[in-house]
């Protein structure tokens, strides 16, 4: 109802119940007039459906204050900062809504698709890449905060054709049978080659004057325990670290078929295996 076409013989305020006294004081603080408020009252007699009214107005005015807020921040989500990335042998100079997460930045933005986005909540390890040589968990950190920062991916371990030491071995010892995981894997294991070399310690070491430089299994095990494998891949990904951490061979647990074992495969009524 338009207040404007309300009668005009508005009554002071003095005859108004305290109630009424309570919501015009209520109603005054959002912006309604005095006089609409007595305008109203004077037109329901009781004023109640005035009140009513005037109940809804209030509604409107605070809906309408939160879609003008709610606007500002679309507005705000449209302005884009300038992101100087340095990623891997490149430097690329992004302009990026301030709240990209370096994970986002790296797929979509730039194409860089190794890197996986598995769980976006810091739990699964799968986005894990190295800032200046640390690893850190992309879908938790922003773009910007990467600026000025060396940000090494799985794309840029690989020396051109020649693979890091620990892609070998990961290759060598099986360590992933879908895959998904294995960039996150990748970057952490190469991280933790540096950790071990400056002596940091883990929840499991013994002697934290003496962090050894050579890690357990369980030292490894624990150091990799925020990157999950859900093919279960672990036997196999602890052997690969462990011989490139170690600087020692590992011995394979699976083989390529021969020659011999591929032809007995074909084999009419055989049941070789291999
Ligand atoms: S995607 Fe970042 S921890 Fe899972
Ligand atoms: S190899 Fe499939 S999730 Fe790890």
């Amino acid at each position: 109802m338009d207040v404007s076409q309300l009668p005009h013989d508005v009554p002071d305020d003095g005859g108004l119940s305290e109630d009424e006294k309570a919501i015009l004081g209520e109603l005054q603080s959002s912006g309604l007039p005095r006089r609409e408020f007595l305008k109203l009252v004077s037109y329901t007699g009781a004023g109640v459906m005035g009140i009513q009214l005037l109940a809804e107005r209030k509604a409107y005015a605070e809906a309408a204050s939160i879609a003008s807020e709610t606007a500002g921040i679309a507005e705000a989500s449209t302005s884009s900062i300038p992101v100087r990335l340095h990623v891997n042998k490149a430097i690329h100079d992004l302009k990026l809504d301030p709240r990209t997460t370096l994970l986002d930045a790296l797929r979509e933005t730039l194409a860089l698709t190794g890197t996986k986005k598995g769980c976006d909540h810091g739990q699964c390890g799968a986005c894990t890449v190295m800032v200046d040589g640390r690893r850190v968990l992309s879908c938790l950190t922003l773009a910007a905060q990467a600026e000025g920062k060396l940000v090494t991916t799985v794309e840029g371990l690989a020396n051109g054709e020649e693979l890091h030491p620990m892609q070998d071995a990961f290759i060598r010892h099986d360590g992933f049978q879908c895959g998904y995981c294995t960039p996150g894997q990748l970057c952490s294991a190469v991280a933790l080659l540096d950790e071990a070399k400056r002596g940091e310690a883990s929840f499991v070491t013994k002697d934290l004057q003496q962090p050894p430089h050579e890690l357990t299994d369980d030292e490894i095990r624990e150091r990799m325990s925020g990157n999950i494998c859900r093919c279960a891949a672990y036997p196999q990904i602890l052997a690969a670290i462990r011989e490139v951490q170690s600087g020692r061979k590992i011995s394979q647990t699976w083989g390529f078929a021969t020659e011999e074992q591929l032809a007995g495969i074909g084999r009419e009524g055989s049941h070789e295996t291999v």
